[in-house]
């Protein structure tokens, strides 16, 4: 067991990496990371902590959003102005990110004010190789996969979206092991 090391400093950690792709879009998107006070001291095994830090599950989750917001395959296109989309007039795309304790579970919360996935896509996304945004659409399943080989939590993953008003990741980690 990693003595210490909590799921809210594997968040700040990864927060530097998506704080630092968006700062340099070149393009103004609005974010926020709110990480509620709470006992965050739960031990990871190193091989979760490690899987955990290196799966970035978050800056998967808001590329994803970033893409999708734009319309690009690539965040890079976003830099060049190349949008596949027309952002709604008056709308400043955002992205939310949210650490907390729902029912006992850490909960880890990803929002955006996106196209949305439509109802008959939000089964698909979970399948490799489905992708609306032109890539190679394995960013979900991978994750997923990584997730499910944790060995002290489970993730449950759910989805909250509407077209053209935006998506939610919501992943909730319960301990597997029952509190002494
Ligand atoms: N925040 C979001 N808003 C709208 N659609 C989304 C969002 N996140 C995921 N999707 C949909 O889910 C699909 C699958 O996502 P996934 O991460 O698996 O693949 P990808 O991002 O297209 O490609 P890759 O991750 O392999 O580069 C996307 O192509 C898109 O249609
Ligand atoms: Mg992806």
């Amino acid at each position: 067991m990693s003595k210490g090391i909590s799921l809210k400093q594997i968040v700040q950690e990864n927060f530097l990496n998506w704080k630092y792709a968006i700062d340099n879009l070149g393009h103004p998107v609005e974010y926020t990371l709110k990480i509620e006070e709470a006992d965050y001291r739960l031990d990871f095994t190193e091989g979760d902590l490690r899987e955990l830090r290196r799966c970035n599950f978050i800056e998967e989750l808001v590329l994803n959003s970033l893409k999708s917001i734009f319309g690009v395959e690539d965040v890079n296109q976003i830099e060049a102005g190349e949008f596949g989309r027309e952002i709604p007039y008056g709308i400043t795309p955002k992205i939310d990110v949210y650490l907390g304790v729902s029912n006992g579970d850490y909960l880890v919360m990803v929002s955006d004010n996106g196209p949305g996935i439509p109802p008959e896509n939000q089964e698909k996304i979970w399948s490799p190789k489905f992708s609306t945004l032109g890539t190679r659409g394995n960013g979900l399943p991978l994750l997923r996969e990584k997730l499910d080989r944790l060995e002290n939590y489970q993730v449950r993953i759910e989805l909250e979206s509407v077209v053209e008003k935006g998506t939610t990741f919501k992943m909730y980690f319960s301990s597997r092991q029952p509190a002494p």
